[in-house]
């Protein structure tokens, strides 16, 4: 409100929901008309919004929370590092940044051992690009359909398939596209395992007519895609990617922004398969979301070139010692209170749960995931496979029956991963979760189930 003294801002409820409308730009969105609900406080699994009513949090906000909210050792560690240094130029060397890249070299798989930080997901995938043209001096990178790395112009122009870059021109980065290895819509027309793994093969081809290792510099992949319809590859599909790039001598980039740190039962989903990557984008559960922080770590030989190269990127947050501080006690914490060995063993359950779902739901067509990863892909036929909504009517202004699968979520008290651009209603509940917090949470989807059990043709 120009010309009002900022102390004296009214701050009612009424207020507060117009400052929302009015003045908070929303992302991924029509700009709303209403305020969302306001949330006053968490806790563990669940949140508290402004009417004092409670939820389950079935998607760890966006699963970022992996340890649940406001665990008292990270609010400790946060307000102790605050105290003694809240940031400094990155020039310098903190505390925090340095223990912090340390622990990462451990968890991380191979001889993954520098870490350049940065502030998300989109910025480690930032960096992961810029790090792999300035190590290969090459311009195309592949990207695969059904991906999202982030909403810079680079991040987007890979995320093929994603219908979120569709109303910009994304052309930051020279980029081809492939199709993931989506056995329930296999763009090949094939069958697993009889496939032998086509599309694997249409990879090796295209980067052999793209001028193999003198042209193509990497392929970038989420090990199990996220948001577009968390899309489990089959076991061998990694092992043989990672000798592919072997054999043309391009760097494999794996985006674990939202697979990494126990959600999928394991510190990265990569390591279900034993596969190291030659560039890892980490977020999300790094801090699970207490501050913001991204991380991009290289294999030693890519951080030693840069001994002799300069390296030609970087951000005046680069490491902020709060984040640093936070993923310190976070990382502790998920060995701590075993959440990635609960992850596993819960994840099964939760896989199990969902099964009976699809049992009763005609709408699921599919259920797939890993650890506490698990999706419910709604279609309008089972014996077609015809999708529940198409691609395009996922970013109409109107609702569509998805939209009201997750608008009936909230009025039953809870949220889950619905609003992503897949016909995927994808469940990640917080990695300290109980087999009580699953029951309660698949209970309540059970019942909005129906809502899109009702546009199922007869
Ligand atoms: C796999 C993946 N990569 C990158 C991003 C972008 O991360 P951020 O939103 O922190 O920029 C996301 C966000 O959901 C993601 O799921």
């Amino acid at each position: 409100m120009p010309g009002t003294h900022l102390t004296a801002l009214p701050i009612t409820p009424k207020d507060l929901d117009r400052y929302e409308v009015e003045n908070v730009f929303h992302s991924w969105s029509f700009q709303p008309t209403v305020s969302p609900k306001r949330v006053v406080s968490a806790h563990g699994c669940r949140f508290t919004d402004e009417t004092g009513r409670d939820y389950l949090d079935f998607s760890s906000c966006f699963v970022n929370v992996n340890i649940g909210h406001q665990h008292p050792r990270v609010v400790d560690g946060i307000c102790k590092q605050a105290r003694k240094l809240c940031s400094f130029a990155p020039t310098f060397s903190t505390e925090p940044r340095a223990v912090l890249a340390a622990m990462l070299a451990n968890i991380t798989p191979g001889d993954l051992s520098r870490t350049f930080f940065s502030l998300g997901g989109t910025e480690a995938n930032e960096a992961a690009v810029k790090i792999c043209h300035q190590y290969t001096g090459r311009h195309k990178i592949i990207g695969r359909y059904r991906s999202y790395h982030g909403g810079t112009a680079a991040a987007m122009s890979l995320s093929a398939g994603d219908p979120r870059p569709w109303s910009q021109p994304t052309a930051a980065v020279r980029t081809l596209a492939v199709p993931p290895p989506y056995c329930y819509r296999c763009m090949h027309g094939q069958t697993y395992p009889d496939c032998n793994l086509r599309c694997l093969k249409f990879v090796d081809e295209i980067i052999e007519l793209e001028g193999g290792g003198d042209q193509v510099a990497g392929i970038i992949v989420e090990p199990i895609i996220g948001a577009n319809g968390i899309i489990v590859p089959p076991p061998e599909y990694f092992p043989e990617m990672r000798r592919m790039c072997d054999k043309w001598g391009i760097l494999l980039l794996a985006d674990e922004v939202m697979t990494g740190f126990g959600r999928t039962g394991k510190w990265f989903a990569l390591d279900h398969w034993d596969v190291v990557p030659d560039i890892l984008s980490l977020s999300k559960g790094l801090t699970a979301g207490y501050v913001p922080l991204g991380a991009t770590v290289v294999r030693t030989d890519i951080g030693n070139y840069f001994r002799d190269h300069f390296f030609g990127h970087g951000a005046t947050y680069m490491g902020h010692a709060l984040a640093c501080a936070a993923a310190i006690e976070v990382l502790n914490l998920y060995e701590e209170e075993n959440l990635i060995d609960n992850s596993a063993t819960l994840g099964k359950y939760l896989l199990e749960r969902s099964r009976e779902l699809q049992d009763r739901h005609p709408c699921i067509g599919d259920v797939r995931g890993l650890g506490l990863f698990v999706g419910l892909e709604l279609v309008r036929n089972r014996r077609t496979r015809e999708p529940l909504v198409p691609v395009a009517g996922r970013v109409c202004k109107e609702g569509n029956p998805k939209t009201e699968v997750g608008a009936e979520l909230v009025n039953l008290g809870m949220i889950a991963m619905a609003a992503n651009p897949s016909n995927v209603i994808a469940m990640a509940p917080p990695l300290c979760a109980t087999k009580s917090d699953i029951d309660e949470g698949i209970a309540i989807m059970d019942r909005a189930l129906r809502k899109a059990d009702a546009c199922v043709e007869a």
